[in-house]
């Protein structure tokens, strides 16, 4: 179990972040800088970096290659707030 902007979010053992965000219905959870439009998995293998999350207070993590921990702190990622 961890936290998705602060909502509690069930993970098996071993599944990326990604995968049980997916799992609990969750289907974006970042914003592009131009447009602010909806981005979450495209890829799933570590490429498009589409489904960038902060991962306990670090930035830009991705979501498919992070293996979710008992008590993560996982935050959406929005661009327009985040960078310059
Ligand atoms: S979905 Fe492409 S890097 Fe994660």
């Amino acid at each position: 179990m961890f936290t998705f902007d602060g909502r509690p979010i069930p993970a098996e053992e071993q599944q990326s972040v990604a995968a049980a965000l997916l799992a609990a219905g969750i289907r974006s959870w970042r914003s592009t800088r131009i447009g602010s439009r909806p981005r979450g998995v495209f890829c799933g293998i570590g490429v498009c970096f589409d489904c960038l999350v902060s991962v306990n207070g670090v930035p830009s993590q991705r979501a498919c290659l992070v293996v979710a921990q008992q008590g993560d702190v996982i935050e959406p990622q929005d661009e327009l707030r985040e960078g310059p």
